[in-house]
């Protein structure tokens, strides 16, 4: 081979490596909260929530996300040809192919001698917060509660809004849309992998009393019950649009009510939120909403970490 065609190649392969960086760098840069809303603490916590959410659901696949993360936190950052090596069934032909071209294979750390191997019974030290175990959901006269006080396992994904959920959306969205208002689903169900990628981020943003006034813990959103999501824009002047007053007024009659209200942000745990919206069905939603009570004092509970 010519010293022109191999550095002709020696070019192309610097350029390939250079444009696969670039396309993961990109993927990075996206999903980084945007951080430059200036319209005040609260409005950029959840503008960032809408953001972030959005950016997930368009530019990859939910679980795509969470095997990602899972990989990211719990292992050491590999290459991307390994990683495939390693998560690929291993075959006969597959071991033969890579002895005979000496390739190098990662799939395992070295067998450990015997001196090598502590020599103790104590649990490795956890790499990251412990949060919801195996829990069992909470019902209250019948009503799932998701706060503080009580979390969902992490084995609860119903994937989607709840079909009585979704079918009293839709039903509130078109009697509101026959009086000119528009109502859509910014956020809907989200799982608690997604909970958690969300929360966490926040934390490294705003620190965690910040993050807990205005996010959910992993297990502990509301959003992982199937049965609440927040409409529109996700920010403070939701409740000053037409639409934000028609819904604070006539959600009850659908099923919903509005789950952190104003002045009760020492009950419910998290700063007002116009947007966010919970289904209890019409009799309880009505009865919750004349008694003027959130639903921790309609039902008498706490919400508070324990941890
Ligand atoms: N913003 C609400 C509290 C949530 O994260 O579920
Ligand atoms: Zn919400």
């Amino acid at each position: 081979m010519s010293k022109k065609v191999s550095a002709l190649l020696a070019a192309l392969l610097a350029l390939t490596a250079v444009m696969a960086g670039c396309g993961s760098q990109n993927l990075e840069v996206k999903l980084t909260p945007d951080t430059t809303a200036a319209n005040g603490e609260a409005e950029k916590n959840e503008v960032t929530e809408q953001v972030t959410t959005l950016q997930i659901q368009e530019e990859i696949p939910e679980e795509t996300i969470s095997e990602d993360v899972t990989v990211t936190e719990e292992t050491t950052p590999m290459p991307e040809e390994v990683k495939e090596e390693v998560t690929e069934e291993v075959t006969e032909s597959v071991v033969l192919e890579q002895e005979e071209t000496q390739a190098p294979v990662v799939t395992e750390p070295p067998a450990k001698t015997q001196a090598e191997v502590p020599q103790t019974t104590q649990p490795p030290a956890p790499t990251e917060p412990v949060f919801v175990q195996e829990v069992e959901p909470t019902y209250i006269n019948g009503i799932l509660i998701v706060n503080k006080t009580y979390p969902l396992p992490p084995s609860y994904a119903p994937g989607c809004l709840s079909s009585d959920t979704d079918a009293a959306f839709k039903k509130m969205a078109a009697d509101a849309y026959a009086e000119g208002l528009t109502l859509w689903v910014q956020s809907g169900y989200r799982s608690y992998d997604l909970q958690k990628d969300l929360y966490n981020r926040y934390v490294a943003r705003d620190g965690q009393v910040a993050a807990d006034t205005y996010s959910a813990r992993p297990g502990h959103s509301e959003h992982q019950s199937g049965l609440a999501f927040d409409l529109n824009t996700i920010d403070d002047s939701f409740a000053n649009t037409a639409e934000g007053q028609w819904v604070a007024q006539n959600c009850h009659k659908y099923g919903f009510i509005v789950r952190y209200p104003k002045g009760k942000e020492h009950l419910t745990g998290y700063q007002y939120e116009s947007w966010h919206l919970r289904y209890l069905g019409v009799d309880t939603a009505t009865a919750v909403y004349e008694s003027g009570l959130c639903l921790e004092e309609y039902l008498g509970i706490t919400s508070e970490y324990s941890y």
